[in-house]
């Protein structure tokens, strides 16, 4: 085989949740990396700040990714407006802390919709152009609540990554023989948002007691997985969930 070359500049990635707290680390890790990139997600202003603040090509989408029908019409829009994509990751998401009891069935379904059924459109419709290419990368950013059942996440929440781990090997299995891997992330406590904010300082206390490496993720450090991910030369690496947990569980 020859060899493969490592870079990743003039490929595009689609970012979801770009403007986020994890989302923008891997918009600014991609685009010093010269990568080209479609920064999708609701907070228009959000996203037109970090457009404008990258060193890079990109390309604006404010779409809400749980609307099955808004997606694929603005990845239509994308491809005729800016270019294919190379490099697919589902990164938005919304937390939900209430556990089985609490759960309201309103609730259950806007938080599958937006962090498990927006995985499955965005897919829908980047992989047959990959498919014709022979080459594509889905990276989607799961918890690591789908194996511990939620440490502080709640039920909808934790039950949509798992649906997402499932949606990853089931995507993985069907297009490994054509150039397309499909991985996910399994991070724990990142330090964006959705920690900061809404852990309790209790919770915050306890959590940081608990992980092994006595420190919170940051986002950098899961952007650089994405990053390694995306690489042409993972490309033996398909179907893997990569765990960011801090030592709290080996396996
Ligand atoms: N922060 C953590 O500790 C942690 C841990 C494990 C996994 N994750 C996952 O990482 C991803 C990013 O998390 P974060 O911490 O950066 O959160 P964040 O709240 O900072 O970012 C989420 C982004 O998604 C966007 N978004 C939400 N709903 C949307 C919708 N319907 N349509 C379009 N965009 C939408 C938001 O506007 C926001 O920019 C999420 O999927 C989250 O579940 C986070």
């Amino acid at each position: 085989m020859d060899s493969i070359d490592d870079s990743l500049a003039g490929r595009v990635a689609l970012v979801t949740g770009a403007c986020g707290g994890i989302g923008r680390a891997i918009c600014q890790r991609l685009a010093a990396e010269g990568v080209r990139l479609v920064l999708v997600d609701r907070d228009a202003e959000g996203v037109e700040a970090l457009a404008s603040s990258l060193a890079s090509d990109t390309f604006v989408s404010v779409v809400d990714v749980s609307d099955a029908e808004a997606v694929a019409s603005q990845h239509e829009y994308i491809v005729r407006q800016f270019s294919e994509i190379d490099i697919l990751v589902n990164c938005a998401g919304i937390l939900s802390n209430n556990k089985l009891l609490t759960t309201d069935p309103g609730e259950w379904r806007h938080v599958m919709s937006v962090n498990l059924d927006s995985a499955l459109y965005w897919s829908q419709a980047v992989v047959p152009r990959m498919r014709d290419k022979g080459f594509g990368r889905i990276i989607n950013i799961t918890s690591f609540a789908w194996k511990a059942g939620g440490l502080t996440a709640g039920t909808a929440y934790t039950t949509s990554k798992g649906g997402m781990v499932s949606l990853t090997f089931s995507i993985a299995r069907e297009f490994a023989g054509q150039g397309i891997t499909v991985n996910g992330i399994a991070p724990c406590y990142v330090m964006t948002p959705m920690v900061s904010e809404q852990l309790t300082e209790e919770q915050r206390r306890t959590t940081l007691e608990l992980l092994p490496v006595k420190r919170f993720c940051t986002p950098e450090e899961v952007a650089h997985t994405v990053r390694f991910l995306a690489s042409p030369l993972s490309g033996f690496i398909t179907g893997e969930i990569i765990d960011m947990n801090g030592g709290l569980q080996f396996d």
